[in-house]
């Protein structure tokens, strides 16, 4: 199946994904069409990455029969709205995490998708990517031991950026940052938590700029996860195991997987040779997927994409982090 790629909202993200696309060089996904609020803007980046068609509103470019792939890529507060336009038009979608404002928004979209026989799965693209696979091979593998405890931080200097400061953008570090580390601690000791405990600091328009949070899980497991817009840290993941541990390098895009057994370096692994730049995974996936006539992707599962917005609402709640869609 060819896929013909669509953009709604020509922001940083859409230029990544053009970079990715353009450079992955797939003749069975093409770099279709862009759309914006602004012609101007459209225009300037289909020039840009050679995307064949442009749009200056994201409805005109849903009218076009030949786009079959959705990506949105505007703020957390219009993915909701957005992917429901393209769904309503009959498009796959990927949309980019967080998946929505809240978890009933989640609901409703992924059930509006079930009624209409479309594929749609969120671009948390770590879920996608073989490193963060290949981390599942080796705790799986038992060749560590039981994995005991785990941590992951994600910290980045976006104090003063819009989409995190406002919260009718659904700002805050944890739909943007910290959603990744929760979904490090999903991907390997899952969701069957006994407790939350967290603390977090609020910026002066009311989102979160920094959290710490806790997870202790029914088996004896404990996660420790540390999400901030108010500097750089090092976006290390850790796995503790009986007899060793692994060591990702930067949760938000593996570099590289190390395992340690008695403190000495005993395997590494690194992205595959040819890698553009991670984000052609989850497009990959859902080319797969729509072959195969799948309505979800098995590497992020409509429920774990509900699932995690749970989490985040909940974690909202404790915060008193209210978006107006809530
Ligand atoms: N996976 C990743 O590594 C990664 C990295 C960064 C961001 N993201 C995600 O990508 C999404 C977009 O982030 P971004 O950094 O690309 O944001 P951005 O640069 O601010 O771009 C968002 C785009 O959304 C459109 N838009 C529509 N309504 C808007 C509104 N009311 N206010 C602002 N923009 C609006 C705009 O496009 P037009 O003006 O062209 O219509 C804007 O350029 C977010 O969900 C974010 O979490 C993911």
């Amino acid at each position: 199946m060819k896929i013909n790629l669509g953009i709604i909202g020509a922001g940083w993200i859409a230029d990544k994904m053009a970079e990715t696309v353009t450079g992955l060089g797939n003749p069975g996904i093409v770099p279709f069409a862009i759309s914006s609020r602004s012609l101007d803007k459209a225009r300037a980046f289909a020039d840009r990455w050679g995307f064949l068609k442009a749009y200056g509103s994201y409805e005109d470019m849903l009218a076009d029969p030949e786009v079959n792939l959705v990506y949105i890529a505007t703020p957390h507060s219009h993915h909701y709205a957005h992917a429901r336009l393209a769904v309503e038009a009959g498009k796959a979608v990927l949309c980019e995490k967080a998946f929505t404002a809240n978890a009933r928004e989640a609901a409703d979209l992924l059930a509006l998708a079930e009624r209409k026989g479309v594929f749609i799965t969120e671009a948390i693209w770590t879920r996608y990517m073989p490193l963060s696979l290949k981390v599942k091979e080796i705790l799986d593998s038992g060749r560590l031991g039981k994995p005991k405890m785990l941590s992951a931080s994600l910290c980045y200097a976006m104090e003063q950026k819009e989409r995190i400061l406002r919260p009718e953008l659904c700002g805050g570090a944890l739909l943007d940052l910290g959603v990744y580390c929760l979904n490090f601690a999903r991907m390997y000791f899952g969701s069957d938590f006994a407790s939350t405990d967290s603390s977090w600091i609020l910026g002066e328009t009311g989102t979160d700029m920094y959290e710490n949070i806790t997870l202790k899980y029914r088996d004896g497991r404990v996660a420790h996860l540390t999400a901030a817009a108010l500097g750089r840290c090092n976006r290390e993941g850790l796995i503790v195991c009986d007899d060793g541990y692994i060591v990702v390098e930067n949760v938000n895009c593996p570099e590289a997987v190390k395992v340690y057994r008695d403190y000495k370096l005993v395997e590494e692994y690194y992205p595959p040779k040819g890698q553009v730049t991670g984000y052609e995974y989850q497009v990959l996936a859902c080319k797969d997927a729509m072959e195969k006539g799948w309505l979800e992707s098995p590497y992020m599962p409509h429920a774990e994409t509900v699932s995690v917005m749970e989490q985040m609402d909940s974690l909202r709640a404790q915060w008193g982090v209210r978006f107006p869609m809530d």
